[in-house]
Order: C-alpha cells, then structure tokens, then sequence
C-alpha cells in the first residue's frame, strides 16, 4: 500500500456514447476532460443523463461510439483490474464469506490460495471488518458489505477506482461514516476516484472537483473545483464557502432537470397526431 505516483491519470476526449436499441439512443455527446492522477471526482446530474454510462466506458464495459478514452496515457479497450467498480447493489456473491469474497478476486490472477486469504484478511483490516472475515454478506449490515465490496476492489491494487451511489441505499449515519472511511482509505491509497452521487453534500464533501454534467445526452455542463481545506471536518457543511458551492451545485442541477422537462414535453408534443 504505496503512493501511487500520480498513475491513474484519465483522459476522454470527444468522448459519444450511443447505446444499442430500436432506435439509435444518445446517452453521452463529446465529453471532454482530464482527470489527474489521484484526483478525487464527484459526478452529479439529472437522472438518466448517462452518469453511470460515463463510468461503464472508464471501466471498459461499454465502448465509447466516438473519441479517445485514455488511461495513463494507453486506450482502454476493456474492463481490467486496474479499474475497479463499486456499485451501489454491491456484487458480493451470497455463498461466500467476507474473506474469500474478497480473496475471490484474486483468484483470477493466479495468487496462490494462501496468500490470497492473507491479503484478503489484510484489506478486511483496513476497511474495519477484523472480525468479520467469516460471516456471509447476509450476516452482515448495509454499511458493512458495501466495506467488503471495497475491499475486493483494492486488493487488485486499482488505479482507478469507479464509484456508482456507492451509498446510495444506505442510512444517512451509516453513509457519513461510509464518506469518512472512504476519504481515509483515499488519502492513503491514492487511486482516483471518480463518484456518482446524487447527494450534492457528499459531492462536495469527497471531491477535489465537482462534474456536473447535463441532461441527457449527458455532457459537462460545468467542473467546480471544490477549493476547501483537507481534512474536512464534520461542519463544514454549514460554512460558507460550502454553502456558496452548493448553491452553484444545486443551480447548475435544477436547471438542467427543468431543461430536461421542458424537452421531454417537447417531444411529446412532437410525436402527439396532428388532427385534420
Ligand atoms: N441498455 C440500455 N439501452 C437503452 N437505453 C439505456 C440503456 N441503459 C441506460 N439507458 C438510458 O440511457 C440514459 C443514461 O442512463 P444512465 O447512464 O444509467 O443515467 P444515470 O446514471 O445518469 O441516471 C438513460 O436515459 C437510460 O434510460
Ligand atoms: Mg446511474
């Protein structure tokens, strides 16, 4: 558990995503940034304005229809263990205990089985579940799988690490807890993150900087650099300076799910028969 030197650097370029369908589907058009290695990114927006779409191409599941996709410099041209995805339904396979849910993903690296339980027992550690590593995910709280399920991301020792409303459906104490292991684990791991939220507070309370993209088909609308001190304490919600990017945060939102509406209606309006 080394710094990382600044790796897991992303570039998207023109970035266009049309999805497979009846009709030819428009989730993203010509994304355009650069993310540092080691950067923390939260990504907000309206629903369905392809935020999780966006984090399918990082991690290589789905391939962009136009542009440059780049990790450290080299295309991505599917999933690998240097990217790693947390979702918000975590993928802990149900027959397995904590431990080997997390040695499970070392397995396809050919680590032998000894060595893969200790690591395992290792990131279980470092996640706060010493003690844990033999109960099933069905023994175990919200808060505490979704710990699991970061654990079997960082045994691959991911570069880039890939967050989907990670805490999503979690309690709102059990979620800032989850916020400040997750900034922990950060700061002494150093991948880059780049987290979905629909939570403009924990946005800005993770992230060096704030995409805040539009509605469908999903571009950046605005980057905010989120210029507040680290650590940040608990009540940092309530000083000004966050006070003041949040209202640029939740401005920037509602107009673009009013645009959103407004469009939709359009378009209804559109497809509705013309009467003689
Ligand atoms: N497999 C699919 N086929 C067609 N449309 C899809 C598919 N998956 C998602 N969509 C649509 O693509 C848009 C973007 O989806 P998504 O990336 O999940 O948005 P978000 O995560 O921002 O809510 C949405 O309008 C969604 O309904
Ligand atoms: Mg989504």
């Amino acid at each position: 558990m080394t710094d990382r030197n600044d790796a897991g650097r992303i570039d998207l370029r023109d970035i266009s995503i049309h999805l497979p369908g009846k009709v030819r589907f428009e989730a993203l058009r010509q994304i355009t940034t650069r993310i540092d290695g080691g950067e923390f990114i939260s990504i907000i927006g309206p629903s369905g304005c392809g935020k999780s779409t966006l984090l399918n191409a990082v991690a290589g599941y789905l391939a962009p229809s136009g542009g440059q996709l780049r990790v450290d410099g080299e295309p991505v041209d599917g999933p690998g263990p240097d990217r790693g995805m947390v979702f918000q339904q975590n993928s802990l396979l149900p027959w397995r205990t904590a431990l080997d849910n997390v040695a499970f993903g070392l397995k396809m690296s050919g680590v032998p089985r000894g060595e893969r339980l200790s690591r395992a027992a290792e990131f279980l550690e470092f996640v706060g579940l010493k003690g844990f590593e033999d109960r099933y995910p069905a023994q175990l709280s919200g808060g505490m799988q979704q710990r699991v399920e970061i654990a079997r991301v960082l045994i691959n020792h991911p570069r880039v690490v890939l967050m989907d409303e990670p805490f999503g459906a979690l309690d709102a104490q059990t979620r800032e807890r989850m916020q400040q292991l997750l900034l922990d684990i950060w700061g002494r791991l150093r991948p880059t993150v780049l987290f979905v939220t629909h939570d403009i507070d924990e946005a800005l309370i993770l992230a060096d900087r704030v995409l805040v993209m539009t509605h469908r088909p999903g571009q950046v609308r605005e980057e905010i650099v989120v210029d507040l001190p680290r650590p940040r304490p608990e009540d940092i919600i309530v000083a000004p300076e966050f006070i003041a990017l949040k209202k640029r945060c939740l401005a920037l939102v509602q107009d673009e799910v009013r645009k959103s509406l407004i469009g939709g209606l359009e378009a209804a309006r559109i497809e509705l028969p013309v009467e003689a």
